[in-house]
């Protein structure tokens, strides 16, 4: 699989985008703000910055929906406040919205006139914004050197830049049968690969970040990661797991073939604490400001957590699966096939997570890291 090729949610503003399925996606942003207030905030408090007009803020993984300009709002408005605070002219700001060359940009440049509306209406008298879009991966080089002051990526990090190698044995068969990402199952050898290529791709995302990064420039990060040492614990591994599960259910049917399953593995790797805090400290060009973790259900809105009714655990199975669907069913019809097969693969899905509501709350444990450029 040609992870670049296949890799980009659901495109358009229709039931299925992520457009429409991203309020996960927005609850971590949400949980994010204050980091993402102080790390600007001390960027513009930094007197290296003092006698600068123009601020360049990435965001990279965009994606198409609301939530990348909205991030970019707040940004803007949080930055613009201070110096107004400061008796402090207003800055220019350039933004750039990159993600991979197959991301719907169409969709989040028709909102650019609501976003540039916004920012005028505000009762913030704000410095001109000049946004661009910059398709390419943020495995390899974006910007030109010494251009951009401030990184934003949520939720984007955890992809990785091609399918681990190591996942069959020397004679080609899949080590890793039945299962779609690291599970319980997994061979060791296996772990390790998702981990090598994990760890290689952020020691590379971070030395490309550091050319383009200006010195004392900041970067607020935040991407899938788990609590626990051990990648194949089953809070880490539940999301993909559920995955296999739906799938073996439609192979089972004759949807799909079993060979089928084992030759696909999610180009995806949630990393442990300690993990990300050895790769930025060995590739060393940032200062590591801050890195936690935090929980957050599967389903963030807290009133449908009270309720744990049968058809409750549907319901919110069925808003979980389809938020999963904007995000993996390109890559998943790439392997398996067009929109009959994902219909009843989403079917199972749906029915496996209102099971797993049935005795657990799942949740994710994203990471979130503050970085400045030395
Ligand atoms: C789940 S979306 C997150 C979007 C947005 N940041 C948000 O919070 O709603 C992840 C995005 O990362 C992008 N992405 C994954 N790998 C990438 C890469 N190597 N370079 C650029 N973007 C990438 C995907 O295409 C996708 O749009």
């Amino acid at each position: 699989m040609e992870v670049q090729r296949v890799l980009h949610m659901n495109e358009g503003e229709g039931d299925a985008s992520y457009a429409s399925n991203s309020s996960l996606q927005r609850a971590v942003l949400t949980k994010v703000k204050p980091i993402l207030e102080e790390t600007v905030l001390d960027l513009v408090g930094d007197e290296t910055f003092l006698e600068t007009e123009v601020l360049c803020i990435a965001d990279l993984g965009c994606s198409s929906g609301p939530n990348s300009l909205s991030v970019i709002s707040h940004i803007v408005d949080t930055i613009t406040a201070a110096c107004q605070r400061r008796h402090r002219r207003p800055l220019e700001f350039q933004v750039v919205l990159n993600d991979l060359p197959g991301n719907d940009f169409n969709t989040i440049f028709k909102s650019l006139p609501s976003f540039y509306d916004k920012l005028k209406r505000g009762n913030i008298n704000h410095g001109p914004c000049f946004v661009a879009g910059v398709p390419g991966s943020f495995h390899g080089r974006l910007f030109p050197r010494k251009s951009i002051h401030f990184i934003h990526s949520s939720y984007s990090l955890h992809y990785l830049s091609q399918i681990p190698k190591g996942l069959v044995s020397e004679e080609g068969a899949p080590l890793n049968k039945g299962n779609t990402y690291i599970a319980s199952t997994t061979p060791p050898a296996v772990s390790r690969a998702y981990y090598e290529q994990f760890k290689q791709d952020f020691n590379s995302f971070l030395s490309l970040r550091s050319v383009e990064v200006i010195a004392g420039g900041r970067a607020v990060l935040t991407f899938m990661g788990r609590r626990t040492d051990d990648p194949s614990c089953d809070e880490n591994c539940v999301t993909w797991k559920i995955m296999s599960l739906a799938l073996n259910d439609i192979a089972r049917e004759g949807l799909i073939e079993e060979a089928e399953i084992d030759s696909f593995n999610f180009p995806y790797y949630a990393p442990s604490a300690a993990e990300v805090r050895d790769i930025i400290l060995e590739e060393g060009s940032f200062n590591l400001t801050r890195l936690e973790g935090f929980e957050i259900g599967w389903d963030p809105n807290p009133a449908s957590n009270s309720n744990r009714t049968s058809s409750d655990n549907l319901k919110r199975a069925t808003y979980v699966s389809k938020y999963v669907r904007a995000v993996a069913e390109p890559m998943l019809t790439s392997h398996f096939g067009g929109s009959q097969i994902m219909d009843a693969l989403f079917q199972k899905h749906t029915e496996r997570i209102a099971q797993l509501y049935s005795k657990e709350e799942p949740k994710y444990y994203p990471l979130v890291i503050t970085l400045m450029k030395k």
